[in-house]
């Protein structure tokens, strides 16, 4: 349970410059004053994660989007309809950066990334802190993120102060839009899906040219070997057969997958089998989503981890 008096000391370790874990309904976030530049270095060390890497400021949320957006980025009328469709919710918005904010958050880039998380305790947290937490997954560079508060301490350290908020509730982190270019696009896709984005501003670039260091395959990677499959209790029956110790992750409805799938790739690479065998979901909405996770984790899986640099 996350009271006042854990909010109040919260904040006051992220206006000393220190991290806070804290919940997202996407995943956990590694919180830090977005405007500190030392704070934000601790972000990366403690992750192990390259410094070229942007970070998402999150918001506190206000109805006029407008005025939450101007501090931070140009004011684009196609970012004040998805925040107005979208806001608070796992969306992502990247924009081209306003002037002041450090290359620590935005990796160097003429563009940073804004969201405005749905979750009550993230809510509350930002409008304590009364300015933007720059929060990447609270996970460790490449590795599974966290949807538990006891994810969090096993991948960053008991050291960490952990808000709890329950088991996050979509489970896979953000869709990000990229509205840098003239063309907009996602860079991830996640619970918002392109066909919600393109009701809303029109048709999205098939691709496109703005890097997302993120999307690099290799990503979310269990250390048990990860294989997906159409047809996962068949796979399964196989490699048994050939004497190998197998366990099947599965769920029927793409919601439910999405919430359940960091928490169970953990609990089963935990599990001491040879071979993790994943369904793959329906090639649509959500299901897009799920499958580039998987098919991310997988590339990286196995007990030498595949190179997240490449
Ligand atoms: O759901 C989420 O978005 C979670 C929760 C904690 O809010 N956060 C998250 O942060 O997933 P992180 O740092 O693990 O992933 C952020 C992604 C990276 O792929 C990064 O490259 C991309 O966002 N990104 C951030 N700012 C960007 C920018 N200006 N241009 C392109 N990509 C950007
Ligand atoms: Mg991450």
């Amino acid at each position: 349970m996350t009271t006042p008096a854990l909010i109040d000391l919260a904040v006051q370790r992220l206006r000393a410059g220190g991290l806070v874990g804290f919940p997202t309904e996407t995943v956990y976030g590694l919180g830090a004053d977005a405007l500190n530049p030392l704070a934000l270095r601790q972000v990366f060390a403690l992750k192990g994660r390259p410094v070229d890497h942007p970070l998402i400021a999150h918001l506190a949320w206000q109805p006029e989007v407008e005025a939450l957006l101007a501090p931070w980025a140009e004011v684009d009328p196609r970012a004040v309809a998805l925040g107005r469709a979208f806001w608070p919710g796992p969306l992502t918005l990247v924009l081209p950066r306003a002037s002041g904010l450090p290359d620590e958050l935005t990796g160097g880039l003429p563009t940073v990334g804004l969201r405005v998380p749905d979750h009550p305790v993230a809510q509350d947290l930002l409008r304590a802190f009364g300015s933007a937490l720059a929060a990447p997954s609270a996970n460790r560079f490449g590795r599974v993120s966290p949807t538990l508060p006891e994810h969090v301490r096993e991948e960053l350290g008991p050291d960490l102060l952990v808000l709890d908020g329950g088991a996050c509730r979509v489970g896979i982190e953000s869709t990000i839009v990229d509205l840098s270019g003239t063309q907009a696009a996602i860079l991830r896709p996640g619970a918002i899906t392109a066909a919600q984005v393109e009701a809303r501003i029109g048709p999205l670039a098939a691709h496109s040219d703005t890097r997302a260091p993120g999307t690099l395959p290799g990503h979310y990677a269990p250390r048990t070997a990860l294989r997906l499959s159409a047809h996962p209790e068949l796979e399964a029956a196989a490699l048994s057969a050939q004497g190998l110790r197998v366990a099947v992750l599965r769920e029927v409805e793409p919601v439910a997958y999405a919430s359940r799938l960091y928490a169970e790739l953990r609990r089963l690479d935990q599990h001491g089998v040879d071979v993790l065998i994943a369904a793959l979901a329906p090639e649509e909405g959500l299901g897009l989503a799920i499958n580039d996770r998987l098919r991310r984790a997988a590339f990286g899986s196995g007990p030498a981890g595949g190179d997240p640099q490449t």
